[in-house]
């Protein structure tokens, strides 16, 4: 049995279906019955799982009871969640109180930024893995080209890609599936124990070519469109975005503006013996649309 932590996240949600096409009995660890609901219908439907366990990864109990009888935890922490440390430290003592050795960590690439606060929270739950006395492995994704897709009504009716940095700016963007695929290797086959794999698509991006790939997956002009950051930011109080959240989003922008998020993509290649899924193709299969092609 395995046990897949924020399992109703896209994350999580793609790490068991690429667990269900190894046929890997898996328990999915998600807040609430209504997520429950939607694993076990519509949404993953060919997911066959082998239990929903509901509760807060904040309760100790709950991640205890969760881990037991399980081989191996796939442990994703919701995006920039503050308590990220604190909710390995309890993920880890469960792990030890379930006799369970194994855990994979969701990480994200550079964890090391120090500039980025959920990237340096994340570093220091890799250095306390190192001490855990687990069998670990560290998966550090770029950042998803499903993010795109987020705006992809606005994309696709006003052909605008809008971006709170510099449209220069060059990102390694990886497809999910392939980070899916990756984490449901390492997890069901031996040999990762003690890794640290950097995650990332075969290309560095600019905004200006993301949405030249979306243009033609669409068959419309797309253009990326630099906004102010203080114009997001007003945008994103509207919204009721938390403040903390506002706060390390801002960051993360300011970081991107100056330097992106680039890595490489050979070990995700070597991991899944073939390369890594390119932004065009992810775009043909993502958008419906007639025979895009790209000059
Ligand atoms: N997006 C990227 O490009 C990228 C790249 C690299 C790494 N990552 C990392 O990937 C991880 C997962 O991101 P994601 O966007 O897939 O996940 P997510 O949607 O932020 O969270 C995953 C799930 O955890 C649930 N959750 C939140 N708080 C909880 C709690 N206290 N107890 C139990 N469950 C809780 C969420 O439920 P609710 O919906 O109810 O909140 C959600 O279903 C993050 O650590 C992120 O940093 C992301």
């Amino acid at each position: 049995m395995l046990l897949v932590t924020g399992a109703a996240g896209k994350t999580g949600r793609a790490v068991l279906r690429a667990l269900s096409r190894r046929g890997a009995p898996t328990r999915a660890f998600v807040r609430s019955s209504e997520q429950a609901r939607a694993l076990d219908s519509l949404e993953i439907s060919e997911v066959v799982l082998s239990e929903i366990v509901i509760g807060d990864l904040t309760d100790r109990r709950a991640l205890a009871n969760a881990a037991a009888g399980c081989a191996a935890i796939y442990f994703i922490c919701p995006n920039m969640h503050p308590e990220e440390l604190a909710i390995a430290n309890l993920m880890i003592d469960a792990a030890h109180a379930s006799d369970c050795r194994r855990l994979v960590y969701h990480s994200v690439l550079h964890p090391q930024t120090e500039a980025m606060p959920h990237h340096w929270q994340k570093l220091r739950v890799e250095a306390r893995l190192f001490e855990s006395g687990l069998e670990t492995t560290i998966l550090q994704p770029c950042a998803y080209m499903q993010n795109v897709l987020a705006a992809r009504c606005e994309i696709e009716t006003k052909g605008c890609y809008r971006i709170p940095y510099s449209a220069e700016s060059r990102f390694s963007w990886v497809d999910l599936e392939d980070v899916a695929e990756a984490a449901a290797m390492v997890l069901t086959e031996p040999g990762h124990e003690g890794a640290i794999y950097e995650l990332s698509g075969p290309q560095r991006l600019s905004s200006r070519e993301v949405a030249q790939h979306l243009a033609l997956g669409i068959g419309r002009a797309v253009q990326a469109q630099v906004i102010p950051l203080t114009d997001w930011q007003h945008d994103a109080r509207q919204r009721g975005l938390p403040a903390a959240t506002l706060t390390n989003l801002s960051k993360m922008f300011e970081y991107y503006d100056r330097y992106g998020l680039a890595g490489n993509s050979r070990t995700l290649a070597a991991l899944l013996s073939r390369q890594p899924t390119d932004f065009r193709t992810f775009v043909e299969r993502e958008l419906d649309s007639p025979e895009p092609s790209m000059p």
